[in-house]
């Protein structure tokens, strides 16, 4: 574990709050160099060229020149889920994880919004509470009240007793993303986890709370545990994201839903070195194109109410940060720093608005987000289960539409 480096560095100054000058090599540098398999999408000259990973990239192709994407790059968070008939159909009868752990299902539920909107990439359907399910511990999502834990994980006893993780655990995952990229094409799919944070702030609290004082007052009151859960955390997580992208998926991202409870101070000291741990399972992982250049699977950072702590998602390993709607894309670029590429952040309230109020918006996240190096547009949350799938496709077309010629 590397973690008590950042903790120290974070900690030296914390009445300037000056963390931002943890150098990102420094935490890039303890990446793993691991090959993907040659046969994998990214490799074979399928993906290293989608519009997707174009921006994720920065506006550059697999051969690192500065090329525009065929269309401008679009997908949804939660974009495979309650919205669709399709997918509640599919659905019935199933609960939600064991659904996520047959292969064919989870194959068949990302499938689905690709076919129907035409978006510019698939995630994944899974969870991130499926690497504790994987690890043997009792937790169920409850229709309408997501995560719920038989015994919360409250005391450092609690935490030792947690299981360990082993890597055949993961095979419904590998063959359910094996088979979803057979289908897909030159489309990406992304991989994905739930940061330490937000995956602890679950087994914290046993259940989805608002405020997430338990975890809050763990890192304060008893840092030892909260250190050794979150390190627990990241593990299981990283490795998650890990054999999405070795079994096919050509990019992941780390959703930390809710590291916006937490102050910046909190989130250098307490957090951020453990999100860092858990990109170092996937940093660098990649190989060499047919071309022969050197492609690496990029890694997205997302969180709501992140505005505080924007630039640290980045400095915790990530290419590229994810926005929520609270933040101008403009602003967001001038936290991050140009060169940074953003993901985001069309606001989902305004998905039911008449069509020219949408259209309006979608247009103005457009050019708030022109002065970064890359932009994938995306929701600032996810597709809110009543949304009209057909709007979601209108928005993806008018997204195409506008093109780069502006
Ligand atoms: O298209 C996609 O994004 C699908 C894949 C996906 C799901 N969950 C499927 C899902 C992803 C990326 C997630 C991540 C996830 N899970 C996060 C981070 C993203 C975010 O929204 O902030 C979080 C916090 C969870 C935990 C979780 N799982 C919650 C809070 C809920 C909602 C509970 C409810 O019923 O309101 C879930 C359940 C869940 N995960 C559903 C889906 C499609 C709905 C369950 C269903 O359809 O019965």
């Amino acid at each position: 574990m590397t973690s008590g480096s950042f903790a120290g560095m974070a900690a030296s100054s914390p009445a300037t709050g000056s963390v931002t000058a943890i150098p990102r090599a420094a935490v890039r540098s303890q990446g793993s160099t691991a090959q993907l398999p040659q046969d994998h999408p990214l490799l074979t000259g399928l993906t290293a060229d989608s519009a997707l990973l174009n921006q994720y990239r920065g506006g550059r192709n697999s051969a690192g020149e500065i090329t525009r994407p065929h269309r401008r790059p679009v997908w949804f968070m939660r974009q495979a889920g309650r919205s669709l008939p399709e997918y509640r159909a599919l659905r019935e009868g199933t609960t939600m994880l064991d659904s996520c752990l047959d292969p064919a299902l989870a194959s068949e539920i990302t499938l689905q919004p690709v076919r129907r909107h035409d978006v510019d990439a698939a995630i994944f359907f899974s969870d991130i509470v499926i690497p504790l399910r994987l690890a043997g511990i009792d937790v169920e999502i409850q229709p309408g009240v997501g995560p719920v834990l038989g015994s919360p994980v409250r005391t450092r006893a609690d935490v030792e007793a947690l299981p360990t993780l082993d890597d055949a655990a993961f095979a419904p995952i590998t063959e359910a993303v094996r088979r979803t990229v057979a289908e897909l094409g030159s489309t990406p799919l992304i991989g994905f986890a739930g940061a330490p944070f937000t995956l602890a702030a679950y087994m914290v609290e046993g259940k989805p709370s608002r405020d997430h004082l338990g975890p809050r007052t763990m890192m304060h009151a008893d840092p030892d545990t909260w250190n050794a859960l979150a390190a627990w955390a990241a593990e299981v997580s990283g490795r998650f994201m890990r054999a999405q992208l070795m079994a096919g998926a050509s990019a992941a991202q780390l959703f930390d839903s809710w590291a916006g409870s937490l102050g910046r101070e909190d989130y250098a000291r307490h957090v951020l070195s453990h999100s860092a741990e858990a990109f170092t399972h996937v940093q660098d992982l990649g190989g060499t194109t047919p071309a022969g250049h050197r492609v690496t699977a990029p890694l997205i950072h997302f969180g709501t109410g992140t505005g505080e702590i924007l630039d640290l998602l980045r400095v915790a390993g990530a290419d590229v940060v994810g926005v929520d709607y609270r933040l101008n894309l403009a602003e967001a670029t001038r936290r991050v720093g140009a060169e940074t590429p953003l993901q985001g952040n069309i606001d989902p309230a305004l998905l039911p608005a008449d069509w020219p109020v949408l259209e309006k918006h979608v247009r103005a996240v457009i050019a708030a987000g022109s002065g970064a190096a890359g932009h994938v547009l995306n929701l600032g949350h996810g597709v809110p289960p009543e949304t009209d799938p057909e709007v979601l496709t209108r928005v993806v077309s008018l997204i195409h539409e506008i093109g780069y010629e502006d």
